[in-house]
């Protein structure tokens, strides 16, 4: 559940990434263009380059944390729409680096589909986030498969991939703000943090299991958007203990501090 103190510290990090992305943007264009003006000067280009890969690694992680902060539930209050566009699209914004990396993708989608509710953009961002992480697992290659179909009430759309898999210690912490294995390669640990949200805002939930060494499964489940879709009411589904809560693990969210130290 997003509880009072997690929107007042998403509120209080989306304000001061605000803050700090304009002088990065500005120490971003300086360095730029001394590298412009002495980039003879080796040690000097090397120091700059230096500068430039580290402001734009702050730069992206600010950019992660303004999304983190912005994703409250009035945006997930939007319009029905079929979770295979939202799908469809991130498979297209992806399937460059997809192919790049030799990653086979099968898409299954079970015919008459019901809607979501919520916002098919946000919806799009997520599963962009879990392709790019079954992308980073599968460095040499794999498989990846895609399925979305109806479990109950449940609109589920689930990521089977090859890869590396995940730690089992790494398991509970991977829904973590910040927790990232991929520091190295510009990972910042933002990806999986504002996907929960994001599901947890359209009152689903997001879980993984994973057999370390042989890939990772993500299942994403939403609620089927109700026939009334006013934005006043929740779509209350019989049969369902209405609405669900994203529990990833079995652990409780709210155990995961959205600060960094
Ligand atoms: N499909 C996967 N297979 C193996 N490990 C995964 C998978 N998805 C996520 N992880 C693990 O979870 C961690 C956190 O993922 P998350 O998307 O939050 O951050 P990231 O991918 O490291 O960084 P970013 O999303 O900013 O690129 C990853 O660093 C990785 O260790
Ligand atoms: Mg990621």
């Amino acid at each position: 559940m997003l509880s009072a103190k997690q929107a007042a510290i998403g509120e209080l990090a989306g304000g001061v990434a605000h803050e700090v992305n304009n002088p990065l943007q500005i120490i971003l264009s300086r360095v730029q263009l001394m590298v412009v003006r002495h980039g003879t000067d080796e040690r000097l280009r090397d120091g700059l380059a230096l500068i430039e890969t580290n402001v734009k690694r702050i730069s992206r992680i600010i950019r992660a944390l303004l999304g983190f902060a912005t994703h409250n539930r009035a945006d997930a209050e939007g319009q029905p729409f079929a979770v295979s566009t939202a799908l469809q699209q991130a498979c297209a914004l992806t399937r460059h680096q997809l192919e790049s990396k030799l990653i086979e993708v099968d898409v299954q989608i079970e015919a008459d589909m019901p809607n979501a509710t919520g916002s098919v953009g946000e919806l799009e961002q997520v599963f962009i986030n879990l392709i790019l992480n079954a992308a980073n697992a599968m460095a040499s290659g794999g498989r990846l498969e895609i399925a979305v179909l109806l479990e109950g009430e449940s609109l589920e759309v689930r990521f089977s991939d090859t890869g590396t898999g995940i730690e089992s210690e790494h398991l509970d912490r991977i829904f973590e703000p910040f927790f990232t294995t991929h520091a190295d390669d510009g990972g910042t640990g933002l990806g999986l943090a504002v996907s929960y949200r994001i599901i947890e805002n359209h009152g689903g939930s997001i879980t993984v299991d994973s057999v370390p060494g042989e890939g990772a499964t993500f299942i994403v489940r939403l609620p089927v958007a109700g026939p009334d879709t006013s934005s006043d009411t929740e779509p209350e589904s019989p049969g369902a203990e209405g609405t669900m809560d994203a529990q990833p693990l079995d652990t409780e969210p709210t155990d995961a501090d959205p600060t960094p130290e």
